[in-house]
């Protein structure tokens, strides 16, 4: 698949995440030199800034194979069972939306992270009886974009616990020319830049951005992508200069134009938009925090003064 051959292979091809990288680079070759699978892992942050990516990675460096799961497939404890069984030495298994697991297959899980181990109970009642299997090590590598709703107990059988940050428009810069010659779009670096910028800190955004663009370029120009036809690309799209899209704008201006700016709650925020709290909270906000649009306080939400103007508002 496409979207499988623009994943960056290995760490050294993986663009930005300084820190995480040195984290890794480290933990891969201590663990490599002692024979042993790597320290179980919990990624979180924003959707689109790469778990899953730096999970098939990890699993590449260290000449194992990664299973990819999600939580909420995860639900009878058979599913659970079954995949850790099926673990080979030293395999990673990646849980996205980690938080999401159910009571059942996270205590599971406690045992299997800890001592390689999973206990089944067997029959009902009084003549339930509780057997235990052992696993081979493996490396459980936990991705969420809200560390706060996993319990206590869950996060502290992670060795390495580390927070995806928001790419810097340089780093995207990168990337999208990377993308870019992978799909053999021929990219000026101003067209990437464009397109970077507009890209809301996220690979993914700005990967999918490039091949809206370049279908635009190949309909409507030469096929080239330049500064000039990412922007008219991009406005055409309703991606604004600053990435902000529809919903995003349409946040933001219900919130100035029938709370006058805030401070208004989540819930109140979802019922005026018509989106998902979640959503807004996990996909939308974060973003607008970032770039200073908007701002969390014990009141609830508010908009600042940079969000009014960027709208065109007094
Ligand atoms: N494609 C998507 N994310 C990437 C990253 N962080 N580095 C390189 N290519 C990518």
């Amino acid at each position: 698949k496409q979207e499988e051959s623009l994943r960056p292979p290995r760490l050294a091809d993986y663009i930005g995440q300084k820190e995480l990288k040195e984290v890794l680079t480290i933990a891969i070759q201590a663990a490599k030199n002692r024979g042993e699978p790597l320290d179980h892992l919990l990624l979180y942050g924003p959707p689109g800034l790469g778990k899953t990516t730096m999970s098939l990675i990890l699993a590449a460096e260290m000449e194992v194979s990664c299973k990819i799961t999600t939580a909420p497939a995860l639900e009878r404890p058979r599913d659970i069972v079954g995949l850790l069984m099926s673990m080979k030495q030293g395999d990673i298994l990646f849980i996205d939306e980690i938080h999401r697991l159910s009571r059942m297959a996270e205590e599971l899980l406690y045992p299997a992270m800890e001592d390689f181990r999973v206990d089944i109970t067997i029959g009902k009642g009084q003549s339930a009886k509780t057997r235990s299997f052992s696993l081979l090590p493996f490396t459980l590598v936990g991705a969420t974009t809200r560390i706060g709703s996993l319990t206590s107990p869950l996060r502290d059988r992670f060795g390495i616990i580390h927070r995806l940050r928001f790419y810097e428009p340089e780093e995207l810069s990168q990337i999208v020319l990377r993308t870019a010659e992978i799909l053999k779009t021929p990219i000026t670096d101003e067209g990437a830049a464009e397109i970077a910028r507009r890209a809301r800190g996220t690979p993914r955004i700005a990967n999918r951005l490039l091949k809206r663009v370049r279908d635009y370029s190949q309909v409507k120009a030469s096929g080239e992508i330049t500064q000039q036809i990412a922007t008219d690309a991009l406005t055409l799209f309703n991606v604004d200069p600053l990435g902000l899209d529809w919903t995003d704008r349409l946040i933001l201006k219900s919130m100035i134009e029938n709370f006058n700016g805030g401070p208004v709650g989540l819930e109140t925020i979802a019922s005026a938009t018509g989106e998902d709290s979640q959503t807004i909270e996990e996909v939308y906000e974060p973003y607008l925090m970032q770039i200073g649009l908007m701002q969390r306080t014990h009141r609830g939400r508010t908009v600042t003064p940079a969000a009014w103007k960027h709208l065109g508002y007094d």
